[in-house]
């Protein structure tokens, strides 16, 4: 899959701009505050039907304008020979999706048509901070290879809202239904389970991946282990809910359940976070999102698309060389990859030049 064409029309920093691609290595470059990282933000747009960055869509639209309209021109199918139209337009806090001129029912239904895997600064906060952004990194990924796991994810945080509100509003009401209760926790098993044995199958895929590209980016000797951290690892979900009834109805929400997964990093045998340097936070971030992108390309039969914002900031020279040979010569893929330098980033990417487009935003 590869994008060819991009319109933005009152999006973020765009009025209305059109890009046009026509090689398989796209490099962006500009000044900061360009429009770099809401360029790639628009084309994670397409593929997601939202933003990377901001969850409320009014704050996407250029200043003042009503509303934004993206979009693109895509070649899809297995010889990328069947070209595609994907378009948002989003007005008086209305969205809607379509692809090929049909608009979409659900926007969930678009999830994993067009792969893509973004690696931006902040990222960095996967391997700092806490256990939700972890899980939107497993949510991410395997939401767009198992459409089924979307399902059940929405359908699960929409029983666990409904749970939650009741915790809050009923708990101490004095003709307290525990009936109803009773009924919550039986909708959330079924959904719950599932979204735990999937997570618990593609961690197995994970893990390996990842001390494989740790140790290709960093070079470093370390072994890096990662642990998939569930309460319902061993325990019955039903059970569990029970047993945390008294906690829940105290302290007004849901304590147990995969809404409080989380993936945790070793490094040796101490957690990683609390003794990793620098650099080797970069590493991992970087080893999590190719392991993303090796599983996508596997489970999709070609490779997603990958967006690199700013990597050149984050990398050293031989890590960020490293990097460059896996993502554009072992991958056919199209990538997108900004940064502030032009001459830096037509050297990095010279030994592809055949098969690179330098876009300059001024
Ligand atoms: N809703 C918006 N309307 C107009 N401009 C915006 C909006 N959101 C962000 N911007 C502008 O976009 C610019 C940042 O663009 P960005 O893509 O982050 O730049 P770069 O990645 O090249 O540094 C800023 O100047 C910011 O003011
Ligand atoms: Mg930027």
């Amino acid at each position: 899959m590869s994008f060819t064409k991009i319109a933005l029309t009152g999006y973020k920093n765009y009025q209305s701009e059109i890009f046009y691609f026509n090689q398989r290595i796209v490099g962006i470059c500009g000044l900061n505050g360009k429009g770099k990282t809401n360029l790639l933000d628009a084309i994670n747009y397409l593929c997601f039907t939202k933003s990377y960055f901001s969850k409320n869509d009014a704050l996407n639209i250029f200043f003042g304008a009503e509303g934004f309209r993206l979009e693109a021109e895509l070649l899809n199918g297995k010889t990328n020979n069947k070209q595609t139209k994907v378009a948002c337009i989003y007005r008086s806090l209305k969205k809607e999706f379509y692809l090929d001129d049909v608009a979409y029912e659900k926007f969930s239904h678009h999830i994993g048509k067009f792969p893509c895997v973004m690696i931006a600064p902040d990222d960095i906060e996967m391997i700092t901070n806490g256990s939700d952004t972890r899980r939107k990194f497993l949510d991410t990924l395997i939401s767009q290879a198992d459409a089924e796991y979307l399902q059940q994810l929405i359908n699960y945080n929409k029983i666990l809202q409904q749970r939650n509100s009741f915790l809050k509003n009923e708990s101490f009401q004095k003709k307290f239904d525990a009936q109803l209760l009773d009924a919550l926790d039986a909708q959330m098993i079924q959904p719950g389970e599932y979204i735990f044995e999937v997570r618990k199958q593609f961690c197995k895929k994970i893990i390996p991946l990842v001390q494989q590209f740790y140790k290709n980016i960093s070079g470093d000797h370390e072994m890096i282990s990662l642990e998939y951290n569930s309460n319902l690892n061993d325990n019955d979900f039903l059970k569990l809910l029970k047993e945390a009834r008294q906690k829940d109805i105290i302290t007004q929400r849901t304590n147990v359940g995969i809404h409080k997964d989380d993936l945790i990093f070793y490094l040796d045998k101490n957690i990683f976070k609390n003794i990793a340097s620098q650099g080797q936070r970069k590493s991992l971030l970087f080893a999590c999102k190719l392991a993303e992108f090796e599983i996508l390309s596997s489970m999709k039969g070609s490779p997603p698309l990958l967006l690199l914002d700013d990597v050149f900031e984050k990398l050293d020279e031989l890590r960020m060389k490293n990097l460059l040979q896996y993502v554009c010569k072992k991958n056919a893929g199209q990538v997108f990859i900004t940064d502030t330098h032009k001459e830096r980033l037509e050297n990095a990417l010279s030994q592809f030049y055949d098969e690179v487009q330098i876009i300059e935003l001024v």
